[in-house]
């Protein structure tokens, strides 16, 4: 029979007890969080398809389509080709503000979201954003213009920037010690199938005369705003939000719900008390006086330090830069343009099928690698596997595969070598990065830490959006790169391989409030031998003494203080 009582929480003074074991049925909550990353995906991936629909193209430019222009002429002839290049194709400019504009939506979304997640609760904030994307999502499906169409990017940029930021925080802060980074690999493996099912469904529609044609890509999207709401809504809140709060008879029930143990049982006791514990310790350190002191606490303390605010602030946001100077969205936004200029390809969908599908199918491999090999592992070794890759297809580009050598074999081993490096990327960096930001920071500036980190990913995914057709297109502004760009993308890859190697620790198998201690007691090149030897709870003297957390337990047993 429920009934009200009071949980005494003690804390533990035992490194192994400050997890509970956790069900099969929490273990597939956990798991659902993932999906947020279809958002992220599905909305990155649709508008370029968009953008080369005809139907689209003559709403933009109000011009005649080339078959009814050119009647009887074939798709390849000279006069089609040439109205498709100069005047049936939406402007640069157009291209360029709708695509970019959801970056700046989701910039400004993701640092929103961190901050209200620290009033609202991580749950809350994710439905929210699920409201406002659908709001973007009806300005874009209702749209026939360019206004209501940036518009409603712009809008459901603020709510993917708002999920795709929570969800990264909500998982880590839900999952258990042994597979958060398995199920945060989760979440990239749902982007890449985002990507994946935009593709498809963008070519299914592609050929149609009506509105259909762009509508149907739009409107799938709301279908992943309401497994996400409504899934999350019978989902619990994280109890870490909860400690944060001061909430602690919510966070024992949140953290019974997640680890589906009863609440009065002594695992749930010893890991909140752990969690209380580090909260305490890190308020003791740096207190939060503020609204404005609270974000400025974000940057406290001296870079030098592995385990200062500042030092991990910035990790986070110089991760997510570096995942995005890896070059693998000049692949995904490019890839069908570049491959068609090496010049043996001519169906421009099966080019992101191939790369879309390699990215999606690599992905698993990764749930075993972050939690086998370790996140510092990964990146150190993935990005000198993309250093080799990009390289190898920059050279084979500026010797056998020049443009004028009419090489098949030369631009098969290009494509080859690009698979390998998606593969690489997919593996390593594509999870580990948002694994990483999900960990490194302290409960006090977490959700705002995992905000700026994620705005940090939008900002050099929108630079890059914008830069790269004029790195390799072939227009009169264009640095005309050609496959030399693989030596750009190679040579940044150098940065992100020194980058892991001297500022990424190792956090595979840590419960986070261990990640604290760690990053405290080593450097990242020392992390890896760490092993947790205290508990928070025992040193704030946690172990010792009770918090009565009033709740409302299942059993008359535990009721009892
Ligand atoms: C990156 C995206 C990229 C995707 C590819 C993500 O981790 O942040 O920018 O498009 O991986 O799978």
């Amino acid at each position: 029979m429920p009934g009200g009582g009071v949980v005494a929480v003690t804390g533990t003074a035992d490194v192994n007890r400050v997890e509970a074991p956790v069900t099969v049925r929490a273990y597939l909550i956990v798991a659902f969080a993932a999906f947020g990353g279809i958002f992220f995906g599905y909305d990155t991936g649709w508008m370029g398809g968009v953008l080369g629909m005809d139907y689209f193209i003559k709403q933009y430019t109000g011009q005649e389509y080339p078959d009814i222009k050119y009647p009887g002429l074939s798709k390849d002839s000279d006069e089609v080709k040439a109205y498709r290049k100069s005047t049936f194709v939406v402007a640069q400019w157009q291209q360029s503000l709708t695509t970019s504009i959801l970056s700046a939506g989701t910039f400004f979304g993701a640092i929103i979201a961190g901050d209200l997640a620290d009033f609202l609760g991580r749950r809350t904030v994710i439905i929210m954003g699920c409201g406002i994307f659908t709001i973007g999502g009806i300005l874009e499906t209702a749209s026939t213009g360019l206004g209501v169409m940036v518009a409603g990017r712009l809008i459901a940029g603020f709510g993917v920037g708002f999920i795709s930021a929570i969800v990264i925080l909500y998982m880590s802060e839900i999952a258990p010690k042994k597979v958060r980074g398995a199920v945060v690999a989760g979440y990239q493996f749902c982007i890449t199938i985002g990507i994946l099912l935009a593709n498809c469904v963008v070519y299914a529609t592609q050929g149609r005369r009506d509105t259909g044609s762009y509508r149907i890509p739009i409107a799938v999207q709301f279908l992943w705003a309401i497994i996400l709401a409504v899934g999350l809504a019978l989902l619990p809140d994280s109890p870490r939000y909860f400690v944060k709060k001061g909430k602690l008879d919510k966070a024992a029930k949140a953290l019974a719900r997640v680890r589906g143990q009863p609440v009065d049982s002594d695992y749930i006791q010893d890991e909140l008390a752990e969690i209380i514990a580090n909260h305490e310790y890190e308020m003791s350190i740096v207190p939060q006086t503020s609204y404005l002191g609270s974000w400025m606490s974000c940057f406290e303390g001296k870079l030098s330090s592995p385990s200062s605010n500042a030092r991990r602030t910035m990790l986070g946001i110089f991760m997510q830069m570096m995942q995005q100077l890896t070059g693998i969205n000049f692949i995904f936004y490019f890839g069908t343009v570049f491959f068609q200029q090496l010049g043996t390809i001519s169906n421009p969908f099966l080019i992101s099928l191939v790369t879309t599908l390699v990215n999606v199918l690599s992905t698993p491999a990764s749930f075993w690698m972050v939690e086998k090999l370790g996140r510092r592992t990964i990146l150190i070794y993935g990005a000198a596997c993309m250093v080799a890759f990009q390289f190898i297809v920059g050279i084979i580009g500026a010797t056998a595969g020049k443009p004028d050598s009419d090489n098949p074999n030369a631009t098969k081993a290009m494509i080859a070598f690009i698979c390998l490096n998606i593969a690489a990327f997919a593996t390593t960096w594509g999870p580990a990065a948002w694994i990483v930001i999900g960990e490194i920071f302290p409960l006090t500036i977490r959700s705002r830490g995992v905000g700026l980190s994620t705005a940090s990913n939008w900002f050099w995914n929108c630079i890059i959006g914008v830069i790269t057709p004029y790195l390799v297109a072939d227009q009169p502004h264009s640095a005309k790169m050609g496959s030399h760009v693989f030596f750009m993308w190679g040579g940044l890859c150098c940065i992100s391989f020194l980058f892991a190697y001297f500022f990424v620790p190792e956090t595979k198998g840590l419960t986070l409030e261990q990640v604290d201690k760690m990053l405290e007691e080593t450097t990242p090149r020392t992390s890896r031998k760490w092993k947790p030897h205290s508990t928070f709870a025992a040193e704030m003297h946690l172990a010792e003494k009770h918090i009565e957390v009033p709740v409302e337990t299942t059993t008359a047993k535990s009721e009892a203080v």
